[in-house]
């Protein structure tokens, strides 16, 4: 039993990585009733959903948040206890060279889902007022970089880099001020890098991966000890569930999965599993391994303090990063379909966000 079971939870941006396991998580261990707000772009994927065919607690809307006509309609057909909001623009290169797309989603559109959420929270009858909760779903990108010592806590100064965490940031800024002005009941949560199955192959992880079972060059920026902390995603999908059902209102969680890494620890991680699982007959994956230009604005360092939301709350990430890196590895393995549709549909894995027209390198074989 969880306290969601019977309610109505809005997910936005649930075909992508993180709100596609959100969505799992809610079907597979709630009895919630889920709506699926997602705007087709090309992060989505309907697929990351094995169990949303025919699931009677499952509804998709093919609805952008920046859509006010059509989030109205959404709220008022449905009547949400809860909203999760997980859509967004989410990669720092792409931000790079093309930045108003990530205004218009991360900024625009939290702001159109808050006057949306905030007309509806209104129009509910007192005890389901007290009981809705708007869930914003943030970065530990916003602090901005570290140096070699130190943890961003919840109290930490906004300092984002890139277009990317600057939107997020200002997204995050216009829902306190939406609790704080009208008393809209939202809670937002900080959450560093995650991986996992069902990743979009732009991203560090499953680019190496994919790249890596292509025989092709690792292409790591600068001098690859830049340093994440990475968090298994169905991690974060348990912690964002714990959130939505006993966090506190107008409060934030950092959520982290206490695993600093320099990029190059992680590439190599991935060869060596990839070695083992599944051998190159020309040699050690290390080999592809390649310094190439850095990202322009790299942060060097991102960590959480996560006691907060381990103490307060009681959550803990199961998932080691190597028991995680493990099942991520043979999921790519044992789900080439999934990424290899992706590949065929157009995503070519060139370099980008070097903020000029993309150089013709060369693309990634299926
Ligand atoms: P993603 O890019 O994989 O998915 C985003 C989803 O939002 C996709 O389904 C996309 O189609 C949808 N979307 C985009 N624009 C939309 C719009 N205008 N209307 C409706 N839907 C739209 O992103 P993700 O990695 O799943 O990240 C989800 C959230 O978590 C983001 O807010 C991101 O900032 C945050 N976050 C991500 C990470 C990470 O490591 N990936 C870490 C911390 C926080
Ligand atoms: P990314 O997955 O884009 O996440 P974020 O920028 O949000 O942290 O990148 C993770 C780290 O890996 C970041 O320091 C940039 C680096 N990186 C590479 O070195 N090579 C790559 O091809 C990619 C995609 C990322």
């Amino acid at each position: 039993m969880t306290s969601l079971d019977g309610k109505t939870v809005f997910v936005t941006g649930g075909a992508g990585f993180i709100g596609s396991a959100v969505v799992r998580y809610l079907l597979d261990r709630t009895e919630a009733n889920v709506v699926n707000i997602v705007k087709l772009t090309y992060a989505a994927n309907l697929t990351s959903i094995p169990q949303a065919a025919g699931h009677k607690r499952y509804m998709l809307a093919k609805v952008d948040i920046c859509s006010r006509m059509q989030l109205r309609a959404l709220f008022e057909r449905h009547q949400p206890d809860a909203v999760m909001n997980l859509a967004a623009e989410s990669h720092v290169d792409r931000s790079i060279d093309a930045p108003g797309e990530f205004i218009r989603t991360n900024i625009v559109g939290t702001f159109t889902l808050l006057q949306e959420a905030l007309r509806h929270w209104r129009s509910i009858e007192p005890s389901r007022r007290a009981t809705f909760r708007l869930l914003h779903v943030s970065t530990d990108e916003v602090y901005g970089s570290l140096g070699s010592e130190g943890l961003f806590t919840e109290t930490a100064r906004y300092e984002p880099s890139s277009p990317y965490s600057a939107s997020k940031a200002s997204s995050d800024h216009l829902v306190r001020a939406w609790w704080k002005t009208y008393g809209l009941p939202i809670i937002v949560t900080n959450c560093s890098n995650n991986y996992g199955p069902f990743h979009f192959p732009e991203k560090l992880i499953p680019h190496m991966i994919i790249k890596a079972l292509a025989d092709e060059q690792l292409p790591i920026y600068g001098d690859g000890q830049n340093i994440r902390d990475w968090l298994f995603v169905e991690d974060h999908a348990s912690a964002l569930a714990l959130v939505i059902e006993r966090g506190c209102i107008g409060e934030t969680y950092n959520i982290g999965g206490r695993s600093e890494r320099t990029n190059l620890t992680v590439v190599e991680a991935i060869c060596d599993l990839l070695d083992r699982l599944e051998p190159s007959r020309n040699g050690s994956r290390r080999r592809l391994i390649s310094f190439v230009e850095d990202r322009q604005g790299h942060d060097r360092r991102y960590a959480l303090d996560t006691s907060k939301i381990e103490q307060e709350l009681g959550w803990r990430a199961r998932e080691t990063f190597e028991t995680g890196m493990a099942k991520t590895v043979r999921w790519y393995l044992e789900n080439r379909a999934w990424w290899q549709e992706i590949i065929e549909r157009g995503y070519d894995g060139n370099r980008i966000g070097l903020g000029r027209p993309r150089a013709g390198a060369a693309g990634i074989a299926p």
